[in-house]
C-alpha cells in the first residue's frame, strides 16, 4: 500500500517559529490556480495574492483601481490550488481605509469567499485599530510599511523611503505599534537595509523584505517581474530568474510557423 506523506500546512506559528529558529521564509506573489499549484509544489512558504494583480494582471499603471471582488476571484484561484503554502489576500485600496468597521467586513468577505488564511494591508498606527480589530475576530493580518504602493499619489514617487532619520524613527514606532495591534509578520518594502535589519532585531514577528536587504527574516518578490515576464520593470533589488517573456514569445513564434507552414498538426497530431 501506497504510504501518504502527510503535508504540513504552513502556518502562522510555523512563521513565528521559523524566525525564532533564524530559518528564512520565502514569499513570492500569485494571482491564479495552475500557478499556485507550481509555487506550492516548489515549497514556497507564502503566497500572496498581492494587489500588484493590479499591474502584472489587469495592466493598469497603479495598485488604486483593483476591487475587491477582483481580488476575491484571484484568491479564491489561488486557493485551490495550494496544500501547503500559507495564502495571504492584499485587502486593496479603499475596502479598510475609512474605518476600523469596513477593514473588518472587507476582511470577512475575503476569509469567507476564498478560503485564505490571512489578510494584508498597508499603513503603520493609522490603521492599528483596523488590525486589531480583524485580529479580534480571528483573522490573521499581515502588515505593510516602507513604500505602500497604494499611497502613490501622496508620496508622488516609487524611490526609496525613509532614508531620513524622521521618517526611519516614524518607520520603527510603526512596527511596534503594528505588532502590538495583532500583526503576524510585516512586510517592508523598499528601505535602506541597515534600518530593514533594525526593525527585524526589534520585534518578535517576521519581517518579509522586498529591496530592504539581508537582514530581515524572509523575502519577497513579484512572481511576474522575478520571472522575467515583465520586462520594463527593474528595479535595484529585483533578480531575474528567468526570462520568460523571451521564452514565451519564442515558443509562440514557433507555434505561429507551424501552423502557417501546415507543420501542424501532424500525422501524430490527428484522430
Ligand atoms: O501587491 C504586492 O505584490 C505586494 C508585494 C510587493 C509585497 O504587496
Amino acid at each position: 500500500m501506497a504510504v501518504q506523506k502527510e503535508i504540513r500546512r504552513v502556518t502562522t506559528r510555523v512563521l513565528y517559529d521559523m524566525k525564532q529558529k533564524g530559518e528564512k521564509i520565502a514569499m513570492l506573489t500569485g494571482y491564479d490556480y495552475s500557478i499556485a499549484r507550481i509555487l506550492d509544489e516548489s515549497g514556497i512558504d507564502i503566497i500572496l495574492v498581492g494587489d500588484s494583480a493590479s499591474n502584472v494582471m489587469a495592466g493598469f499603471e497603479t495598485t488604486l483601481p483593483i476591487t475587491l471582488d477582483n481580488m476575491i476571484y484571484h484568491a479564491a484561484s489561488v486557493v485551490r490550488g495550494v496544500k501547503r503554502a500559507l495564502v495571504v489576500v492584499d485587502l486593496p485600496f479603499g475596502t479598510y481605509q475609512g474605518d476600523s468597521k469596513e477593514a473588518l467586513s472587507s476582511s470577512i468577505r475575503i476569509m469567507k469567499e476564498t478560503g485564505a488564511s490571512a489578510v494584508k494591508l498597508e499603513g503603520g498606527r493609522e490603521v492599528a485599530e483596523s488590525i486589531e480589530r480583524i485580529f479580534s475576530a480571528g483573522i490573521p493580518v499581515m502588515g505593510h510599511l516602507g513604500l505602500t504602493p497604494q499611497s502613490i499619489h501622496k508620496f508622488g514617487t516609487y524611490v526609496v523611503r525613509a532614508r531620513d532619520s524622521e521618517e526611519a524613527l516614524k518607520l520603527k514606532e510603526d512596527a511596534k505599534i503594528i505588532e502590538a495591534a495583532g500583526c503576524f509578520a510585516i512586510v517592508l518594502e523598499k528601505i535602506p537595509a541597515q534600518l530593514a535589519g533594525e526593525v527585524a532585531r526589534s520585534v518578535k514577528i517576521p519581517i518579509i523584505g522586498i529591496g530592504a536587504g539581508p537582514q530581515v527574516d524572509g523575502q519577497v518578490l513579484v512572481l511576474h517581474d522575478m520571472l522575467g515576464i515583465t520586462q520594463e520593470f527593474s528595479p535595484r533589488f529585483l533578480r531575474r530568474y528567468h526570462n520568460l517573456h523571451d521564452e514565451i514569445k519564442g515558443a509562440v513564434k514557433n507555434y505561429i510557423t507551424d501552423v502557417r507552414s501546415c507543420d501542424f498538426p501532424n500525422e501524430k497530431e490527428q484522430y
